[in-house]
């Protein structure tokens, strides 16, 4: 085992596959349109790359396609999360959770002070 490194944070982040690489590739070079700007064939075409993409993952998922976010990242992922909580519904966290949540959560006009279990101790 000596000089093999292990990589041990895959929830971080994940090598990836090279089919995907593969079939990303073109997007990379070619296809590069503003899927939010359909006004023009740049953007129509990368448009309907994403919902096919967005049918593909919900056909894998038994979900609606509309049921479907891709977002750039956790946070975005977080904060959309976040904004389906509607008033009069419990979101329920930990001290410990990422920034992106507490932060925002924390903020809400009812949120209810931390529970003493969920404090992190002097030695975190
Ligand atoms: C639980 C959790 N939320 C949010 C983030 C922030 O991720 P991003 O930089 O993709 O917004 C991280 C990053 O490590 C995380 O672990």
């Amino acid at each position: 085992m000596i000089g093999t490194v292990i990589y041990l944070d895959h929830h971080a982040t994940t090598p990836c596959d090279p089919r995907v690489v593969e079939a990303m590739l073109p997007y990379f070079t070619e296809i590069f349109g503003n899927a939010a700007s359909i006004t023009n064939a740049h953007g129509r075409k990368a448009s309907m790359a994403l919902e096919d993409a967005r049918v593909a993952v919900a056909r894998f998922f038994r979900v609606l396609p509309p049921e479907i976010y891709f977002t750039a990242g956790a946070t975005e992922s977080n904060n959309i999360a976040l904004n389906l909580v509607r008033p009069g519904e419990h979101f329920i966290t930990s001290a410990t959770e990422h920034k992106s949540i507490v932060v925002p959560a924390n903020g809400w006009p009812n949120a209810a002070p931390r529970s003493p279990s969920s404090r992190r101790t002097p030695k975190g």
